[in-house]
């Protein structure tokens, strides 16, 4: 087992060698079923819904780079969320989570588990991070490590302390951070989840989650067998694959989101730029701490609202307007359109997510192509 630097590990970890064969990367293995040895005893593959080799090449990879004991891929980054909750939660518990969360995980939260008898309270990420807890007993925290869309950022080395003291369980979804820039578990949670469909695969062109934690082995595998979410081999191999490079990438994302968000910063047609590596910022601090690189995500609000922003998205000539995040192309989008048009514009805009709200996931362009994309953009406006 290697255990180097991030970008080793992120190339040679978890590559499973055949005997014989002399094989440089993983094999994808598109099977089904395993045979049985011919004692009748099963060989360390049964059915690919309990295991297959080749996901577990990739778990291996994302477990050296979360430095997890455990890791276990899913078929979306929703399976991992849904499977570690129905996996650890049951009727009567009691879950905390924080108002900004992905919109499919906060209905998972404020609609479905209701039903199963699980209560979910929100709470804002700074009352969270100061501690403001009412009493009520919780069995689990779930945060975002960087909120979407306004990038707000749980303490999770404080929060993660008052768990430890008051017996709960911390997950955290690091889809923003990746373990390049974070990883939660070393700072003291008990589980990370990911949406791997973003930067951990970073090609835009599939769906997988991923998770990593340090106990709970049963009930998280339970859990996946039972409600069936696993990747398929070939899927699997695409981000182990990309993988391989999330370092790379990293670099290039985390830089390009400070220089477009400084430009953005400097431009009175921006009214405000959500970016926690700005020194100006309410959660810089708390950022510095929690974080060693500060992501490729930067919300920002134009003046004169959403024709505005229109207007400003049509004078860029890089990114392509969608949707999702975290690929090698700079995407743009509304979040109001798009990722949380299923909010009431009254809950929308208690959170802060006003119509004239940008969200820009830059992606490894060239910085300088990036800038020069924005700086004329604007000039345009
Ligand atoms: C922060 C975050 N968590 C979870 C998810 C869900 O992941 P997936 O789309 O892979 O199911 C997303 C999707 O956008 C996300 O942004």
């Amino acid at each position: 087992m290697v255990k180097n630097g991030f970008n080793s590990r992120a190339v040679h970890s978890g590559d499973l060698k055949i005997d014989g064969i002399g094989n440089v990367v993983t094999p994808i293995f598109e099977n089904s079923t395993f045979e049985f040895n011919e004692d009748g005893t099963s060989g360390k593959y049964i059915y690919s819904r309990w295991g297959n080799p080749t996901i577990e090449s990739l778990e291996d990879k994302y477990a050296s780079l979360e430095e997890s004991k455990y890791a276990f891929a899913f078929s979306s980054g929703m399976s991992a969320i849904t499977s570690i909750i129905m996996g650890i939660l049951k009727k009567g518990d009691k879950l905390l989570s924080i108002n900004e969360l992905y919109g499919q995980t906060f209905s998972f939260f404020a609609e479905t588990l209701p039903l199963y008898g699980i209560d979910v309270d929100f709470i804002s990420v700074r009352n969270l991070n100061d501690l403001k807890i009412d009493n009520r007993k919780y069995k689990a925290f779930y945060v975002e490590s960087i909120t979407n869309p306004l990038l707000e950022i749980p303490d999770i080395e404080k929060i993660s302390k008052y768990c430890r003291e008051n017996d709960i369980i911390l997950i955290v979804d690091a889809t923003f951070a990746t373990p390049y820039n974070q990883n939660p578990l070393s700072l003291g949670a008990d589980i990370v989840v990911h949406s791997g469909t973003k930067y951990l695969s970073g090609h835009t062109d599939l769906l997988i989650g991923l998770l990593g934690s340090n106990k709970y082995y049963d009930e998280i595998i339970k859990s996946r067998k039972t409600f069936g979410g696993i990747p398929d081999a070939f899927q699997a191999y695409l981000v182990y694959r990309g993988i391989k490079t999330l370092g790379l990438r990293m670099k290039q994302h985390n830089q390009n989101g400070k220089a477009v968000a400084d430009i953005l910063n400097d431009s009175h047609k921006i009214e405000a730029v959500y970016y926690p590596g700005l020194e100006n910022g309410y959660f810089h601090n708390i950022a510095k701490r929690n974080l060693r690189g500060y992501g490729g995500m930067v919300s920002f609000k134009v003046r004169g609202g959403i024709e505005k922003s229109h207007k400003l998205i049509n004078n860029m000539k890089i990114p392509l307007y969608a949707v999702s995040l975290g690929g090698v192309e700079s995407l743009i989008s509304i979040p109001v359109e798009g990722t949380h048009s299923a909010l009431s514009k009254a809950e929308r805009e208690e959170s802060g997510i006003t119509d004239n709200l940008i969200r820009l996931s830059l992606g490894i362009e060239d910085t300088e192509d990036l800038v020069q994309d924005v700086s004329s953009a604007l000039e345009k406006l």
